[in-house]
Protein backbone atom coordinates (compact mmCIF):
# COMPACT_ATOMS: atom_id res chain seq x y z
CA UNK A 1 0.00 0.00 0.00
CA UNK A 2 0.85 3.60 -0.89
CA UNK A 3 2.04 5.21 2.65
CA UNK A 4 1.70 8.26 3.36
CA UNK A 5 4.07 11.33 3.31
CA UNK A 6 5.23 13.73 5.34
CA UNK A 7 6.88 16.97 5.19
CA UNK A 8 8.04 17.99 8.46
CA UNK A 9 8.78 21.83 9.39
CA UNK A 10 10.54 22.36 13.08
CA UNK A 11 12.19 19.79 14.98
CA UNK A 12 12.60 21.22 18.20
CA UNK A 13 10.81 19.62 21.19
CA UNK A 14 7.63 18.02 19.54
CA UNK A 15 9.45 17.54 16.23
CA UNK A 16 11.68 15.59 17.63
CA UNK A 17 9.38 13.65 19.67
CA UNK A 18 7.43 12.88 16.26
CA UNK A 19 10.77 11.53 14.50
CA UNK A 20 11.22 9.47 17.61
CA UNK A 21 7.31 8.04 18.04
CA UNK A 22 7.16 7.20 14.43
CA UNK A 23 10.67 5.82 14.67
CA UNK A 24 9.50 3.75 17.83
CA UNK A 25 6.16 2.54 16.54
CA UNK A 26 6.37 2.72 13.24
CA UNK A 27 4.89 -0.91 12.45
CA UNK A 28 2.04 -0.22 14.62
CA UNK A 29 1.00 2.79 13.32
CA UNK A 30 0.93 1.00 9.62
CA UNK A 31 -1.43 -1.25 11.09
CA UNK A 32 -3.60 1.02 12.62
CA UNK A 33 -3.34 3.87 9.74
CA UNK A 34 -3.82 1.14 7.09
CA UNK A 35 -0.77 1.82 5.19
CA UNK A 36 3.01 2.93 6.95
CA UNK A 37 3.58 6.82 7.35
CA UNK A 38 6.78 8.22 6.58
CA UNK A 39 8.74 11.29 7.06
CA UNK A 40 10.38 12.10 3.81
CA UNK A 41 11.67 15.76 4.20
CA UNK A 42 12.35 18.02 6.67
CA UNK A 43 13.31 21.33 7.61
CA UNK A 44 13.92 24.03 11.01
CA UNK A 45 16.53 26.64 11.53
CA UNK A 46 19.55 25.07 12.13
CA UNK A 47 21.27 22.03 10.12
CA UNK A 48 23.99 21.14 12.25
CA UNK A 49 22.39 21.70 15.27
CA UNK A 50 22.62 17.77 17.24
CA UNK A 51 18.67 17.12 18.07
CA UNK A 52 19.74 13.95 20.18
CA UNK A 53 17.78 11.89 17.30
CA UNK A 54 19.29 10.47 14.23
CA UNK A 55 17.23 12.80 11.14
CA UNK A 56 20.50 11.67 8.75
CA UNK A 57 17.73 9.19 6.72
CA UNK A 58 15.54 12.12 5.97
CA UNK A 59 15.94 14.77 3.03
CA UNK A 60 17.11 18.36 4.40
CA UNK A 61 15.33 21.09 3.41
CA UNK A 62 16.63 24.84 3.73
CA UNK A 63 13.68 26.87 2.86
CA UNK A 64 11.16 25.47 5.24
CA UNK A 65 8.64 27.26 2.78
CA UNK A 66 9.53 24.33 0.15
CA UNK A 67 8.12 21.89 2.04
CA UNK A 68 4.04 23.23 1.03
CA UNK A 69 5.48 22.67 -2.50
CA UNK A 70 7.50 18.86 -2.12
CA UNK A 71 6.10 16.32 -4.41
CA UNK A 72 7.08 13.37 -2.75
CA UNK A 73 4.70 14.90 0.45
CA UNK A 74 0.92 14.35 0.64
CA UNK A 75 0.93 16.33 4.02
CA UNK A 76 2.92 19.20 5.69
CA UNK A 77 3.23 19.02 9.78
CA UNK A 78 4.12 22.51 10.99
CA UNK A 79 5.57 22.61 14.10
CA UNK A 80 7.50 25.46 14.11
CA UNK A 81 5.71 28.02 16.34
CA UNK A 82 4.45 31.48 16.20
CA UNK A 83 1.19 33.37 15.20
CA UNK A 84 2.26 34.48 11.81
CA UNK A 85 5.79 34.72 10.21
CA UNK A 86 7.37 31.22 8.98
CA UNK A 87 4.29 28.92 10.15
CA UNK A 88 1.81 31.12 8.60
CA UNK A 89 3.40 31.11 5.45
CA UNK A 90 3.79 27.23 5.42
CA UNK A 91 0.50 26.81 6.81
CA UNK A 92 -0.86 29.28 3.62
CA UNK A 93 1.58 27.77 1.14
CA UNK A 94 0.48 23.57 1.94
CA UNK A 95 -2.95 24.59 1.46
CA UNK A 96 -3.06 26.63 -1.55
CA UNK A 97 -0.99 23.88 -2.99
CA UNK A 98 -3.45 21.15 -2.04
CA UNK A 99 -1.80 18.94 0.67
CA UNK A 100 -3.23 18.38 4.14
CA UNK A 101 -1.76 20.25 7.13
CA UNK A 102 -1.23 19.30 10.67
CA UNK A 103 -0.61 21.57 13.58
CA UNK A 104 0.05 22.22 16.99
CA UNK A 105 0.57 25.80 16.88
CA UNK A 106 -2.80 27.42 18.80
CA UNK A 107 -1.38 30.39 18.77
CA UNK A 108 -1.85 30.62 14.77
CA UNK A 109 -5.13 28.75 14.81
CA UNK A 110 -6.25 31.35 17.19
CA UNK A 111 -5.49 34.04 14.97
CA UNK A 112 -5.92 32.41 11.32
CA UNK A 113 -7.78 29.60 12.13
CA UNK A 114 -10.65 30.53 9.84
CA UNK A 115 -8.70 31.22 7.25
CA UNK A 116 -6.51 28.06 7.28
CA UNK A 117 -10.22 26.09 7.62
CA UNK A 118 -11.44 27.94 4.99
CA UNK A 119 -8.35 27.03 2.62
CA UNK A 120 -8.50 23.63 3.51
CA UNK A 121 -12.42 23.21 2.82
CA UNK A 122 -11.69 25.18 -0.63
CA UNK A 123 -8.80 22.60 -1.46
CA UNK A 124 -11.10 19.50 -0.14
CA UNK A 125 -7.67 18.41 2.26
CA UNK A 126 -7.48 17.86 5.90
CA UNK A 127 -6.65 20.90 8.73
CA UNK A 128 -5.69 18.92 11.96
CA UNK A 129 -4.78 20.41 15.08
CA UNK A 130 -5.19 17.67 18.02
CA UNK A 131 -2.01 18.64 19.71
CA UNK A 132 -2.75 22.10 20.02
CA UNK A 133 -5.00 22.34 23.06
CA UNK A 134 -4.22 19.79 26.46
CA UNK A 135 -1.08 18.02 24.39
CA UNK A 136 -1.73 15.05 24.52
CA UNK A 137 -5.30 14.76 25.53
CA UNK A 138 -7.63 13.92 22.86
CA UNK A 139 -9.90 16.57 23.50
CA UNK A 140 -9.93 17.87 20.29
CA UNK A 141 -11.46 14.52 19.03
CA UNK A 142 -13.33 14.54 21.95
CA UNK A 143 -15.31 17.10 21.43
CA UNK A 144 -15.59 17.23 17.42
CA UNK A 145 -16.17 13.59 17.51
CA UNK A 146 -17.25 12.19 20.84
CA UNK A 147 -19.66 14.73 21.98
CA UNK A 148 -20.67 15.80 18.65
CA UNK A 149 -24.24 15.05 19.11
CA UNK A 150 -24.61 17.09 22.23
CA UNK A 151 -25.28 20.36 23.20
CA UNK A 152 -22.61 21.78 25.45
CA UNK A 153 -23.28 24.16 27.92
CA UNK A 154 -19.91 24.58 29.40
CA UNK A 155 -16.01 23.79 28.62
CA UNK A 156 -13.30 24.70 31.41
CA UNK A 157 -10.49 23.79 32.93
CA UNK A 158 -6.31 23.69 33.12
CA UNK A 159 -4.99 24.56 29.87
CA UNK A 160 -1.38 25.74 30.29
CA UNK A 161 1.17 23.18 31.76
CA UNK A 162 3.91 25.47 32.64
CA UNK A 163 1.16 27.39 34.79
CA UNK A 164 0.11 24.44 36.34
CA UNK A 165 3.27 23.26 36.90
CA UNK A 166 4.82 26.49 38.31
CA UNK A 167 1.57 26.72 40.88
CA UNK A 168 2.02 23.12 42.05
CA UNK A 169 5.75 23.49 42.26
CA UNK A 170 5.49 26.38 44.48
CA UNK A 171 2.79 24.71 47.12
CA UNK A 172 4.05 21.50 47.21
CA UNK A 173 7.65 22.34 47.20
CA UNK A 174 7.79 25.82 48.32
CA UNK A 175 9.68 26.64 45.10
CA UNK A 176 10.61 30.34 43.64
CA UNK A 177 8.48 31.39 40.93
CA UNK A 178 11.56 31.74 38.58
CA UNK A 179 13.43 28.71 39.07
CA UNK A 180 10.40 26.71 38.76
CA UNK A 181 9.71 28.36 35.30
CA UNK A 182 13.04 27.77 34.17
CA UNK A 183 12.65 23.76 34.44
CA UNK A 184 9.55 23.74 32.71
CA UNK A 185 11.53 25.88 29.94
CA UNK A 186 14.40 23.14 30.58
CA UNK A 187 11.91 20.23 30.08
CA UNK A 188 10.30 21.85 26.90
CA UNK A 189 6.99 22.89 28.48
CA UNK A 190 7.24 26.15 27.90
CA UNK A 191 6.64 28.64 25.10
CA UNK A 192 9.31 29.75 23.04
CA UNK A 193 8.47 33.51 24.75
CA UNK A 194 7.20 32.14 27.91
CA UNK A 195 5.02 35.52 29.08
CA UNK A 196 2.75 33.23 26.79
CA UNK A 197 2.34 30.98 29.37
CA UNK A 198 2.37 33.25 32.53
CA UNK A 199 0.29 36.03 31.19
CA UNK A 200 -2.46 33.34 30.28
CA UNK A 201 -2.08 33.88 26.34
CA UNK A 202 -1.58 30.24 25.51
CA UNK A 203 -4.27 29.18 27.46
CA UNK A 204 -6.16 32.08 25.82
CA UNK A 205 -5.66 30.98 22.63
CA UNK A 206 -6.60 27.11 23.58
CA UNK A 207 -9.93 28.69 25.17
CA UNK A 208 -10.88 30.17 21.69
CA UNK A 209 -10.26 26.60 19.71
CA UNK A 210 -12.35 24.61 22.26
CA UNK A 211 -15.08 27.09 22.27
CA UNK A 212 -15.22 27.04 18.44
CA UNK A 213 -15.63 23.21 18.83
CA UNK A 214 -17.99 23.48 21.98
CA UNK A 215 -20.15 26.11 20.12
CA UNK A 216 -20.11 25.34 16.92
CA UNK A 217 -19.19 29.45 16.67
CA UNK A 218 -16.16 30.90 14.97
CA UNK A 219 -13.08 31.29 17.09
CA UNK A 220 -13.32 34.90 18.78
CA UNK A 221 -9.87 34.93 20.34
CA UNK A 222 -9.87 38.76 20.71
CA UNK A 223 -13.60 38.40 23.11
CA UNK A 224 -11.56 36.14 25.91
CA UNK A 225 -10.20 38.55 28.82
CA UNK A 226 -7.24 36.76 30.02
CA UNK A 227 -5.26 37.22 33.02
CA UNK A 228 -1.77 34.98 34.00
CA UNK A 229 -0.05 34.05 37.22
CA UNK A 230 2.66 36.59 36.57
CA UNK A 231 1.87 38.36 39.63
CA UNK A 232 1.02 35.45 42.26
CA UNK A 233 3.42 35.07 45.17
CA UNK A 234 3.74 32.09 47.38
CA UNK A 235 1.93 33.85 50.57
CA UNK A 236 -1.08 33.99 47.95
CA UNK A 237 -0.99 30.35 47.55
CA UNK A 238 -0.21 29.58 51.23
CA UNK A 239 -3.41 31.69 52.09
CA UNK A 240 -5.05 29.48 49.46
CA UNK A 241 -4.72 26.55 51.37
CA UNK A 242 -4.99 28.09 54.66
CA UNK A 243 -8.65 28.37 53.46
CA UNK A 244 -9.03 25.15 51.84
CA UNK A 245 -8.61 26.24 48.11
CA UNK A 246 -5.58 25.31 45.42
CA UNK A 247 -4.95 28.41 43.11
CA UNK A 248 -4.98 27.26 39.39
CA UNK A 249 -4.94 29.45 35.81
CA UNK A 250 -8.28 28.30 34.37
CA UNK A 251 -10.27 28.82 31.22
CA UNK A 252 -13.49 29.13 30.93
CA UNK A 253 -16.34 29.19 28.16
CA UNK A 254 -19.70 29.41 28.61
CA UNK A 255 -22.54 30.17 25.92
CA UNK A 256 -25.70 31.61 27.76
CA UNK A 257 -28.24 34.15 26.80
CA UNK A 258 -26.23 36.59 27.21
CA UNK A 259 -23.58 35.73 24.68
CA UNK A 260 -20.00 33.79 24.53
CA UNK A 261 -18.53 34.33 27.74
CA UNK A 262 -14.68 33.32 27.48
CA UNK A 263 -12.48 34.20 30.63
CA UNK A 264 -8.56 32.87 31.56
CA UNK A 265 -7.29 34.03 34.71
CA UNK A 266 -6.63 32.25 38.38
CA UNK A 267 -9.25 30.80 40.24
CA UNK A 268 -9.53 29.77 43.99
CA UNK A 269 -9.85 26.03 43.80
CA UNK A 270 -11.67 24.06 46.38
CA UNK A 271 -9.89 20.97 47.49
CA UNK A 272 -13.04 18.79 46.77
CA UNK A 273 -12.87 19.61 43.60
CA UNK A 274 -10.88 17.42 40.86
CA UNK A 275 -9.00 20.02 39.31
CA UNK A 276 -7.47 21.16 42.18
CA UNK A 277 -6.00 17.67 42.35
CA UNK A 278 -4.85 18.11 38.63
CA UNK A 279 -0.87 18.77 39.45
CA UNK A 280 2.50 19.12 37.18
CA UNK A 281 1.78 19.78 34.04
CA UNK A 282 -1.34 18.27 33.38
CA UNK A 283 -3.84 19.73 31.84
CA UNK A 284 -7.67 18.68 32.59
CA UNK A 285 -10.82 19.81 30.29
CA UNK A 286 -14.09 19.54 31.59
CA UNK A 287 -17.04 19.61 28.91
CA UNK A 288 -20.67 19.41 30.17
CA UNK A 289 -22.91 18.13 27.39
CA UNK A 290 -26.76 17.72 27.41
CA UNK A 291 -26.86 13.99 26.94
CA UNK A 292 -23.71 12.81 28.24
CA UNK A 293 -22.83 14.68 30.91
CA UNK A 294 -20.23 15.38 32.66
CA UNK A 295 -16.79 14.86 30.60
CA UNK A 296 -13.26 15.01 31.93
CA UNK A 297 -10.07 14.66 29.91
CA UNK A 298 -6.69 14.75 31.80
CA UNK A 299 -3.58 13.90 30.83
CA UNK A 300 0.12 15.35 29.85
CA UNK A 301 -0.63 19.27 28.43
CA UNK A 302 2.77 19.42 27.69
CA UNK A 303 5.87 17.51 26.30
CA UNK A 304 7.91 15.83 23.49
CA UNK A 305 6.00 12.64 24.54
CA UNK A 306 2.35 13.50 24.58
CA UNK A 307 2.56 16.00 21.98
CA UNK A 308 3.81 14.22 19.33
CA UNK A 309 0.81 11.62 20.05
CA UNK A 310 -1.68 13.45 19.29
CA UNK A 311 0.45 15.09 16.03
CA UNK A 312 0.74 11.50 14.78
CA UNK A 313 -2.87 10.66 15.59
CA UNK A 314 -3.79 13.29 13.21
CA UNK A 315 -1.49 11.49 10.94
CA UNK A 316 -3.30 8.45 11.56
CA UNK A 317 -6.90 9.75 10.56
CA UNK A 318 -5.50 10.94 7.59
CA UNK A 319 -3.65 8.18 6.15
CA UNK A 320 -6.96 6.33 6.69
CA UNK A 321 -8.98 8.76 4.76
CA UNK A 322 -10.74 10.86 7.84
CA UNK A 323 -11.00 14.50 6.69
CA UNK A 324 -14.17 16.32 7.44
CA UNK A 325 -14.12 20.07 8.72
CA UNK A 326 -11.60 21.14 10.95
CA UNK A 327 -14.15 22.84 13.21
CA UNK A 328 -17.55 21.73 14.27
CA UNK A 329 -18.79 21.80 11.02
CA UNK A 330 -18.07 23.63 8.05
CA UNK A 331 -16.70 27.49 8.46
CA UNK A 332 -19.80 28.84 6.37
CA UNK A 333 -22.08 27.16 9.21
CA UNK A 334 -20.00 28.17 11.97
CA UNK A 335 -22.07 31.13 13.88
CA UNK A 336 -20.84 34.29 15.08
CA UNK A 337 -20.78 34.17 18.49
CA UNK A 338 -21.76 37.66 20.19
CA UNK A 339 -19.46 38.32 23.23
CA UNK A 340 -20.97 38.39 27.01
CA UNK A 341 -19.49 40.92 29.05
CA UNK A 342 -16.93 39.74 30.82
CA UNK A 343 -16.30 43.17 32.62
CA UNK A 344 -12.76 43.15 30.86
CA UNK A 345 -10.38 42.95 28.09
P1 LIG B 1 10.76 24.43 19.78
O1 LIG B 1 11.16 25.83 20.02
O2 LIG B 1 11.33 23.36 20.62
O3 LIG B 1 11.03 24.04 18.25
C1 LIG B 1 10.75 24.91 17.21
C2 LIG B 1 11.39 24.39 15.94
O4 LIG B 1 11.07 25.29 14.89
C3 LIG B 1 12.92 24.29 16.01
O5 LIG B 1 13.35 23.10 15.41
C4 LIG B 1 13.39 25.48 15.21
O6 LIG B 1 14.60 25.27 14.48
C5 LIG B 1 12.28 25.64 14.21
N1 LIG B 1 12.17 27.03 13.74
C6 LIG B 1 12.03 28.14 14.48
N2 LIG B 1 11.98 29.24 13.68
C7 LIG B 1 12.11 28.79 12.43
C8 LIG B 1 12.14 29.43 11.18
N3 LIG B 1 12.07 30.76 11.06
N4 LIG B 1 12.27 28.65 10.08
C9 LIG B 1 12.37 27.32 10.18
N5 LIG B 1 12.34 26.64 11.35
C10 LIG B 1 12.21 27.38 12.46
O7 LIG B 1 9.15 24.41 19.85
P2 LIG B 1 8.19 23.24 20.30
O8 LIG B 1 8.58 21.98 19.61
O9 LIG B 1 8.06 23.25 21.77
O10 LIG B 1 6.78 23.78 19.74
C11 LIG B 1 6.43 23.68 18.39
C12 LIG B 1 4.96 24.04 18.25
O11 LIG B 1 4.18 23.14 19.03
C13 LIG B 1 4.59 25.44 18.76
O12 LIG B 1 3.54 25.93 17.99
C14 LIG B 1 4.09 25.16 20.19
O13 LIG B 1 3.22 26.15 20.65
C15 LIG B 1 3.39 23.85 19.97
N6 LIG B 1 3.21 23.01 21.14
C16 LIG B 1 4.27 22.73 21.95
C17 LIG B 1 4.12 21.89 23.03
C18 LIG B 1 5.24 21.55 23.92
O14 LIG B 1 5.00 20.86 24.94
N7 LIG B 1 6.46 21.99 23.64
C19 LIG B 1 2.81 21.28 23.33
C20 LIG B 1 1.76 21.61 22.39
C21 LIG B 1 1.98 22.46 21.34
P3 LIG B 1 16.01 25.01 15.21
O15 LIG B 1 15.81 23.77 16.03
O16 LIG B 1 16.95 24.77 14.07
O17 LIG B 1 16.30 26.22 16.02
N1 LIG C 1 3.45 25.96 26.62
C1 LIG C 1 2.34 25.07 26.56
C2 LIG C 1 1.96 24.66 27.96
C3 LIG C 1 2.68 23.87 25.72
O1 LIG C 1 2.78 24.83 28.88
O2 LIG C 1 0.85 24.18 28.16
C4 LIG C 1 1.48 22.97 25.48
O3 LIG C 1 0.55 23.58 24.66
Amino acid sequence: TKPLRVALAGLGTVGGGVIRLIGANGALIARRAGRPIEIVAISARDRAKDRGVDISRFEWVDDTNALAHHEDADVVVELVGGSDGPALALARATLANGKSLVTANKAMLAHHGLELARAAEAAKVALKFEAAVAGGIPVIKGLREGAAANEIARVYGILNGTCNFILTKMEEEGRDFAEVLAEAQALGFAEADPSFDIDGVDAAHKLSILASLAFGTRPAFADVATDGIRHLLAADIAEAAALGYRIRLLGIAEDNAGGLFQRVHPHLVPTSHPLAHVTGATNAVVAEGNFVGRLLFQGAGAGDGPTASAVVADLIDIARGEFGPAYAMPVDALATPTPADTGER
